[in-house]
């Protein structure tokens, strides 16, 4: 007895400690965000519409985050995972209640915003709301600051289960980095489980460089890089200031804290189809939240297929929680990789020319995972644009593979190892044919 409890304390120590390391110690430990948070958002595609008369299907009102909790369950997104459905700014009244509470404009969230709350989780999905850790948030309506302890048990109060805090009007950089701070702590104090999702290293770039062992600390996700708009030129930028930042952002990321480049603006107006790809497959690239800002009441089938494919949501959410990064940019061509559980790896090329027609990237599966991602062999899956077996290869294969201008192919290559009854059957060389893409 006293051997087998012996030996198996030790064992029993390493496994707390691999899990204590999994957890990705220094994160914010409250549970939540294991994997990137998915949802729906609305300031990309309703900003600060607030004219109901005028504007009724799009203003911010309950109505409108009403009907995206009901289409979220009835149209199948819900079950490949999106969960919060999210308010941002433009939601309060201009002023604090008699008792220095936030509230909600009253004409167009006339039920409150717990009503709200209890509407939105009787569908079993989570709400989320917004604040600012300034004097007014960035479109004027009241700050948190001087009141984070009563505005985060108000929300923890409305049984809210997100916070996006902005730092518009943040005074000094002390002032932002202390407001982010005491929020955390805040939310923290009410018991409720609230993700909490920052702009803190955004606004603090400028002056400063963001300590993220610290902002993972202390948030959920964080964002980093300017707001995303309807626009390729806006997609492009984020993935350009990415890599350009990924040796000091990409391995901070992982369960319970990830960067956050912002919302998915497929389904809207701006982005060609090629472009929608590239946003599906690099913002699972870069184990992103998938927070949707588009209207779900009129989206086109191809737009819903590409956000609900479940291979490319499956990459975002793998539960190894490691972030990818550009491995080289060439002639134009960006060819990223992220590792995933397993020893996999998901994949994609992205043609960065905007000028002529689809064109061929070659590379080697030796470039990939530092050469361990196909050794001995693999079997590769495309799964972006479409989904195709590329079927099995060796380390050293050659692939090539055809982009669209400003398009992207997403690849998962699964390892496959040496043991007898899985040693593959080669085929080395293949090159997928031209018209599957
Ligand atoms: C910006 C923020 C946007 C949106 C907007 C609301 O600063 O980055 O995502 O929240 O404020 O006014």
């Amino acid at each position: 007895m006293g051997t087998a409890v012996g030996s198996w304390r030790p064992a029993m120590l390493a496994w707390v400690l691999v899990l204590v390391l999994l957890a990705g110690a220094g994160a914010l430990e409250n549970g939540l965000a294991r994997t990137p948070t998915m949802g729906w958002l609305h300031w990309e595609r309703f900003m600060c519409t607030t004219d109901c008369a005028r504007e009724p299907l799009s203003c911010v009102s309950e109505q409108l985050f009403m009907q995206m909790a009901d289409l979220m369950v009835s149209d199948g997104w819900k079950d490949v995972g999106y969960e919060y459905v999210c308010i941002d700014d433009c939601w309060m009244s201009l002023t604090r209640d008699d008792q220095d509470r936030l509230q909600p404009d009253p004409e167009r969230f006339p039920s409150g915003i717990r009503k709200l709350a209890d509407y939105v989780h009787s569908k079993g999905l989570k709400l989320g709301i917004y604040g600012d850790v300034g004097n007014k948030t960035c479109a004027g309506f009241p700050g948190s600051y001087g009141y984070y302890d009563l505005d985060a048990q108000t929300f923890a109060n409305w049984g809210v289960d997100l916070l996006k805090f902005d730092g518009c009007n943040y005074g000094t950089q002390d002032q932002l980095a202390e407001g982010y701070r005491n929020m955390s702590l805040a939310l923290n104090k009410t018991g409720r489980s609230i993700v909490y999702s920052c702009e803190w290293p955004l606004y603090m770039r400028p002056m400063q460089k963001p300590n993220y062992t610290e902002i993972k600390h202390y948030c959920n996700h964080w964002r980093n890089f300017a707001d995303i708009y309807d626009a390729w030129n806006s997609v492009k930028n984020t993935l350009e200031w990415t890599a350009l930042h990924q040796d000091s952002i990409v391995d901070v990321a992982g369960p319970g804290g990830w960067n956050d480049p912002d919302m998915l603006v497929i389904g809207n107006f701006g982005l060609s189809w090629d472009q929608q790809v590239t946003q599906m497959a690099l913002w699972a690239i870069m184990a992103a939240p998938l927070l949707m800002s588009n209207d779900l009441r009129h989206i086109s089938p191809q737009a819903k297929w590409l956000l609900q494919n479940k291979d490319v949501i499956a990459i975002n959410q793998d539960p190894l929680g490691k972030q990818g990064y550009c491995i080289t940019k060439d002639n134009n061509f960006e060819l990223w990789e992220r590792p995933l559980s397993r020893g996999s790896y998901a994949v994609a090329v992205m043609n960065r020319q905007e000028i002529g027609g689809p064109r061929i990237f070659s590379f080697s599966t030796s470039f990939l995972g530092n050469g361990l991602a196909c050794n001995p062999a693999c079997s590769i899956q495309q799964i972006l644009p479409t989904s195709e077996d590329w079927g099995l290869h060796d380390w050293v294969s050659f692939l090539n593979t055809e982009v669209n201008p400003t398009g992207t192919v997403l690849l998962k290559v699964v390892v496959i190892g040496e043991s007898p009854a899985e040693k593959p059957v080669m085929n080395i060389n293949k090159k997928p044919s031209p018209d599957i893409l």
